[in-house]
C-alpha cells in the first residue's frame, strides 16, 4: 500500500520545539526545529492494520556538517539510532528508511536526540 504521512505539525505529532517555516522545501504547513537539546524530541502517533514490521521514511534538513543522530523508539522501545546526516542546507530535505516493529493500532514513533545539538529539522513521517 501507498505510506500514510504524518506531518510533524498535525495533531497528535509532538514537537519538544517550535513549529517553523522559514526553510523552504517542507510538506504540509511547517516542520519540527527541537530544541537543540537531548530532550528536544518528535513524536509521531501512527496507525498499523496489523502487527508486523513497518518501513518508516523520516524527512529532515540537517544544514550543518555534523550528523545530528537520533534514538528510534517505537512504543517506548528503543529500535535503533537514524544517523540524520548533513544534507547541506536548511531548505535541502532528504528522507532517512527504516523498519521498525509495529502492533495493530495505535503505535507511538518517537526521535530522541543523541546529542545535545539535538534533532535535524524534522517535516513528516511515512510509513
Ligand atoms: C538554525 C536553523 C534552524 C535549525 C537550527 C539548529 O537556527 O535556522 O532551522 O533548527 O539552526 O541548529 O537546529
Amino acid at each position: 500500500a501507498a505510506p500514510v504521512r504524518y506531518e510533524v505539525e498535525a495533531s497528535p505529532g509532538v514537537c519538544s520545539g517550535a513549529i517553523e517555516s522559514n526553510w523552504s522545501g517542507f510538506s504540509g504547513t511547517g516542520f519540527c526545529n527541537g530544541t537543540n537539546s537531548t530532550g528536544g524530541h518528535a513524536q509521531f502517533t501512527v496507525t498499523a492494520a496489523e502487527a508486523g514490521t513497518a518501513t518508516l521514511g523520516v524527512r529532515f534538513a540537517n544544514g550543518t556538517t555534523t550528523a545530528r543522530p537520533a534514538g528510534l523508539v517505537v512504543n517506548g522501545t528503543a529500535v535503533r539510532t537514524l544517523s540524520f546526516e548533513g544534507t547541506g542546507a536548511w531548505s535541502t530535505w532528504a528522507t532517512e528508511t527504516t523498519t521498525v516493529p509495529v502492533n495493530a493500532g495505535s503505535n507511538t514513533i518517537r526521535l530522541n536526540p543523541a546529542t545535545a545539538n539535538g534533532l535535524p529539522n524534522v517535516d513528516f513521517l511515512d510509513v
